[in-house]
């Protein structure tokens, strides 16, 4: 690699001459950072969002995306029993993005090894485990578990499963891989150094399309016989990976090569994506890209007109993803403060712009208080406390639901190892597991 030719092009001189005045492992080391780098493009975007509008606002042609609750459906049984069928195919796999840096949460790690604080003390990646096993075991066959990491917790991550033996999971069926990277910018343009080497940063969600391809894993999947991947995030705590009902019913669409869980939101004010269709393309608008006079428009009924809050839980036909990993996701942008230096650009990319290259999608409505428990903030909203009440008054409703009686104060952790989703519960199996995988608490 030319570094003189391809750091000058990109108007790059003082990393170059940085790059010059080093030698040995140093220079080694900066050589890979700048050598996985797409100058080109860094100098593109510079140029770009430097000359607009910082905001990614929407434009004017915006429209809200129906949807349903699917449980309502009258075929959502029939949807649950396509979707186990395929599951006992091996027809799907889940997909972890877990390269995020979890800045708002504050725990030094990576989030999946986050203990919530349930009385089990178990860690998002355990809960997760859990429950992927125990649905594996219900349909008779394993599901892959692809993990994304970033290099900033690879290691670390890699570290928590081979130490807790992958919870019990055969470790041919999970496949770990990186997320890329980018450079972040100085108001200027120029690359930002953090001590000698390059301050990167993880390219967003949405290099998970890119990161699957070019780590293999999407090979690794069609040579399974892989057709669905469940992608879902590290920090929701009711998240019911591979919902079966789900799959099937995408697997029953015949256009859509996605589909997307959606809830109502909470409120105008709530800090999640809609579901709406953007120049007649179906797609996800960030909130804060959402403009106030959309966000707090009514219907007639006075409900709120773009109702479709995103969960971050998505399906993809393996077609989908194939179509993905050559496709352009649009970078966003962030001015931040990096190594010192204030204003700088970070980039990123989301994975939800992966909506409207794809066409048409499924919107599943799910119910929020069975479904997205996200933990994002240390305190407050959508917190280590937040999911414990919610998780705790589910289960305590799934025991309800199945003729236990329950004292009404309390609340209850039923582990995943006993019930993917609330089936199963007997009197006595609660008598049997109550201090096992069944544990009361208050909060
Ligand atoms: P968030 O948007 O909540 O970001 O990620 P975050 O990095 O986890 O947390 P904050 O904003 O710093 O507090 C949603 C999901 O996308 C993943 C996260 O790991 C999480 O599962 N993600 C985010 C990636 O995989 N890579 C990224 O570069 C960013």
């Amino acid at each position: 690699m030319d570094f003189t030719e391809i750091l000058t092009a990109a108007g790059q001189t003082d990393l170059l001459k940085h790059l010059e005045s080093l030698s040995g492992d140093a220079r080694t080391q900066l050589e890979r950072d700048i050598a996985s780098q797409d100058w080109e493009e860094l100098k593109k975007l510079h140029a770009e969002k430097s000359a607009a509008n910082l905001s990614d606002n929407v434009s004017a042609d915006l429209t809200p995306m129906p949807f349903k609750i699917a449980v309502d459906d009258l075929r959502y049984d029939f949807w649950k029993e396509t979707g186990e069928i395929l599951l006992g195919k091996g027809q799907v796999a889940a997909f972890l993005v877990a390269g995020g840096q979890g800045s708002r949460l504050g725990f030094d790690g990576p989030k999946g090894m986050f203990d919530i604080g349930l009385p089990s003390h178990k860690s998002l990646f355990q809960l997760q485990a859990e429950r992927l096993q125990n649905l594996a075991a219900q349909v008779g066959h394993s599901i892959p578990w692809c993990i994304m990491t970033s290099p900033l917790n690879h290691e670390a991550t890699v570290t928590f499963f081979r130490d807790n033996n992958f919870f019990g999971i055969n470790r041919e069926d999970i496949r770990f891989f990186e997320q890329g990277t980018i450079c972040a910018l100085t108001p200027e343009g120029k690359a930002v150094l953090d001590g000698d080497r390059l301050a990167l940063v993880p390219d967003g969600n949405g290099g998970c399309f890119r990161a699957l391809a070019q780590s293999g894993t999407l090979a690794w999947l069609v040579e399974r016989g892989v057709q669905y991947v469940f992608l879902y995030s590290v920090d929701n705590a009711l998240c019911r990976i591979c919902d079966p009902a789900f799959i099937g019913a995408l697997a029953a669409d015949g256009r859509a090569l996605s589909a997307s869980k959606v809830v109502h939101k909470a409120g105008p004010q709530e800090k999640v994506g809609i579901f709406a269709f953007q120049n007649k393309k179906p797609g996800v608008v960030e909130y804060s890209d959402l403009p106030e006079n959309y966000r707090d428009m009514t219907n007639a009924d006075g409900s709120l007109t773009f109702d479709g809050g995103n969960i971050a839980i998505h399906l993809f036909k393996i077609s989908g993803l194939r179509k993905l990993q050559t496709s352009r996701l649009p970078w966003h942008t962030a001015r931040k403060t990096v190594c010192g230096i204030e204003k700088c650009w970070k980039f990123e990319q989301f994975l939800f712009d992966a909506f409207p290259q794809l066409g048409s999608m499924l919107p599943f409505g799910v119910v929020r208080e069975e479904e997205f428990s996200p933990v994002k903030n240390a305190e407050g909203n959508d917190s280590p406390k937040t999911a414990r009440e919610m998780i705790g008054a589910l289960h305590r409703e799934w025991l309800r639901k199945a003729h236990v009686e329950v004292n009404p104060k309390m609340l209850y952790e039923i582990s995943p190892k006993i019930s993917y989703a609330g089936e199963g519960l007997t009197r006595r199996l609660f008598e049997r597991e109550l201090g096992r995988n069944i544990l009361e608490f208050e909060e």
